[in-house]
């Protein structure tokens, strides 16, 4: 039976040493990180999802202040908004929700977030950065993979992992963390994705499976190795429940770890973005 990795219980022992962490970084310099959240209309998801950032700020003590614009804002205006927070030394980081209403070119507006305060990593010079081995921030789901195979000491190194889709939020820019130099990465490296011959060719080499597709249930137990370690970032609504991308029940007896949906990697998400900010808000401190 498979161990299975308990991803909140990691959100919680991250969450509780990043309050400290916080609490040093005030008291040392009299600034409280703050992270600010644009957002162009009132699309529910979008909505919902900046409300559970500001919560995750809270839980941390770092500020958080929303920028609502209305659905019929131009570009210009958002723009404009975003050169201001770029400016503004009581911001730490800038986060853009997306989507933007579609008169809006979505990629102008994230790349103008300043790459210092660009906590989602999403400005091209921060994945520049990462592509070079170098990073100044790390996409923040991709990040709580990587904490995730830290914290529960998963040797990567010497190990074949395969990951299942290239998007620029999760599987590329995973591949690029575990390719750096540095401990839990130095990974020997296969990406899968939709044009991928025979994916279960690939899959059934992997020692560890990283699977961001977005289909449920698209990895199935004659998918997996023996003993496999099996990351799902998947997050799927399937009749009101959420399910992952991996046949979990079925796989569970077939692999050695595994991280379930939901409770897996999703809680630690938010959390990176909360290190990110305080990142940016220590960047802002030693350009001074
Ligand atoms: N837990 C979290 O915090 C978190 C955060 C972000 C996303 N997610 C979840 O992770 C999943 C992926 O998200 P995403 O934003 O990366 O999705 P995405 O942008 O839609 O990318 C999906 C990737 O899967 C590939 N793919 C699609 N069908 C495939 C198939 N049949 N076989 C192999 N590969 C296939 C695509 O290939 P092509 O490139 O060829 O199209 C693409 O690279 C979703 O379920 C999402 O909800 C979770």
């Amino acid at each position: 039976m498979a161990k299975i990795i308990d991803g909140r219980k990691i959100a919680k022992e991250l969450n509780e040493s990043l309050k400290v962490e916080v609490e040093e970084f005030v008291k040392k310099n009299k600034l409280i990180p703050k992270l600010a959240a644009v957002i162009a209309g009132e699309d529910p998801a979008s909505l919902f999802y900046v409300k559970m950032i500001s919560r995750a700020c809270e839980k941390v003590s770092i500020d958080f202040e929303k920028y609502s614009l209305s659905e019929n804002t131009n570009e210009k205006e958002i723009l404009k908004l975003i050169e201001n927070l770029n400016k503004n030394k009581k911001i730490s980081g800038i986060i853009v929700q997306v989507p933007l209403p579609k008169h809006i070119n979505q990629e102008r507006v994230q790349e103008a977030v300043s790459p210092s305060k660009d906590v989602d990593c999403f400005n091209p010079i921060n994945m520049g950065r990462l592509a070079l081995g170098k990073p100044e921030f790390l996409p923040c789901t991709p990040y709580a993979v990587y904490e995730l195979i830290k914290r529960e000491n998963i040797k990567v190194e010497g190990k074949h992992t395969v990951i299942v889709g290239r998007s620029s939020i999760v599987g590329k820019p995973m591949s690029l963390i575990l390719l750096q130099k540095e401990p839990y990465a130095n990974a020997t490296l296969t990406v899968c994705h939709s044009r991928t011959n025979d994916l279960a060719y690939y899959t059934c080499q992997a020692d560890i499976l990283i699977v961001a597709v977005g289909i449920p249930k698209i990895i199935k137990k004659d998918m997996v190795k023996e003993g496999a370690v099996v990351i799902d970032v998947g997050t799927n609504e399937v009749e009101g429940k959420l399910v992952g991308d991996v046949a979990y029940e079925e796989v569970l007896d077939k692999v050695s770890v595994i991280t379930p949906v939901p409770g897996g990697v999703g809680p630690i998400t938010n959390i990176m973005l909360m290190k990110n900010t305080l990142k940016a808000a220590e960047n802002l401190v030693n350009i001074e």
